[in-house]
């Protein structure tokens, strides 16, 4: 490597050979830099204030020069500099090209690459069968209403006619905000358990004739294992007009389980009980998987647990009492409701083993749908 000779002799053809040996050196070490820090390293080499190659030419030539020579030493002196101050920032500038053009050539892009394909969603399985729930309702000509999941006392307990020591009111079954001891208890938020007060939102706004097809989540305080879920989704339906009968209910449903099942399903209807239809009625589907026998492949069907029938949904006629809430004339207006839990269609339409599945986001659960 390069050093600064000691100069015994100051004349002009010692001087030309000292520069140079000094200018090839500064060439070669000049070219050999491929990185800031290894440009770094050579600038402080030749340039640093204390002990760089210019700092020692100094000393050693200059101040080392006889007076005759002085003048002489001192112009070539200052001529090295200009030179080596250029060729060191003719170094730098050649590497930051050169990485400049290094990354572009990383960042380049290939636009006629395939693309990533992403994989296609599809509709949650309880949102598609709530959807074909209301499909069907839709077609029939309900329209489509919603309700507030915080709901009072009111709409979800009293004005659907349930005594005031009803156990569902019993903070057992109904998850009720907090802090409201002081309000009168119609007024009291509660999560909402079933969708049927939004019969009573949607008759207090408008007169009959009425026919509505009610989605909505609903809360229930449960614990949650395979059968339970303190979140769950009902479908509820009203239809009130002058003559509307119990015919009209049975075949209004019917005609609903034969869209969702298959044509060859069967209905049948069992007394029942909500305080706010008189009469009530659970209805029953003959089973879809053994026809309504019971058998399967020589066994039992396990289900309808070889009953041959299967419990879809709660019904009834309005309860005169409920009219009485929202000022509808029950001796000129009649109709039916009915409500029917999402996850439960669901599970035994697919076949589904837990309720939880529903709700896990597990990719292998939902693909089964795609
Ligand atoms: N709201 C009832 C329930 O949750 C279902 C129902 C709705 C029954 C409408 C009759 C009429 O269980």
């Amino acid at each position: 490597m390069y050093t600064v000779p000691k100069l015994d002799d100051f004349s002009s053809a010692a001087l030309d050979s000292a520069a140079r040996e000094l200018t090839s050196a500064l060439q070669t070490e000049t070219g050999s830099v491929s990185s800031e820090s290894e440009w770094k390293a050579l600038r402080d080499r030749w340039m640093a204030r204390k002990n760089g190659i210019l700092t020692q030419l100094n000393e050693q030539w200059l101040k080392a020069a006889p007076g005759t020579a002085k003048r002489d030493v001192g112009q070539r002196v200052n001529e090295l500099k200009k030179l080596v101050e250029e060729k060191i920032d003719a170094a730098l500038a050649k590497i930051s090209s050169a990485s400049s053009a290094s990354r572009l050539e990383q960042e380049r892009v290939d636009v006629t690459l395939p693309g990533n394909r992403r994989k296609l969603g599809v509709e949650h399985p309880l949102i598609r069968t709530k959807n074909e729930i209301v499909a069907v309702f839709k077609a029939m000509g309900y329209s489509v209403a919603e309700g507030p999941e915080v709901e009072t006392d009111y709409y979800n307990f009293e004005s659907l006619n349930f005594p005031p020591n009803h156990p569902a009111r019993d903070t057992q079954d109904t998850l009720i905000v907090a802090g409201q001891q002081n309000k009168p208890l119609r007024e009291r938020l509660l999560l909402r358990t079933h969708t049927s007060p939004v019969q009573i939102r949607v008759m207090e706004k408008q007169p009959p004739p009425v026919r509505v097809i009610v989605p909505g989540k609903v809360h229930r305080a449960d614990t949650a294992d395979a059968t339970h879920s303190p979140i769950f989704h009902q479908v509820e339906g009203l239809a009130v007009d002058t003559n509307i009968t119990f015919c009209d209910l049975k075949g209004t449903l019917d005609r609903w389980a034969k869209e969702m099942f298959g044509s060859s399903v069967r209905t049948r209807f069992y007394p029942s009980f909500f305080p706010f239809t008189e009469p009530s009625a659970d209805m029953q589907i003959s089973c879809f998987k053994c026809g309504g026998s019971g058998k399967l492949d020589g066994g039992r069907c396990a289900m309808c647990k070889a009953s041959g029938w299967i419990e879809i949904l709660g019904s009834g006629m309005v309860d005169p009492n409920v009219y009485g809430f929202v000022g509808y004339d029950p001796k000129k207006y009649s109709g039916f409701a009915f409500g029917m839990g999402v996850e439960r269609i669901a599970i035994l339409k697919y076949g589904v083993e837990d309720i939880q599945l529903f709700y896990q986001g597990d990719v292998r659960f939902l693909e089964q749908f795609a």
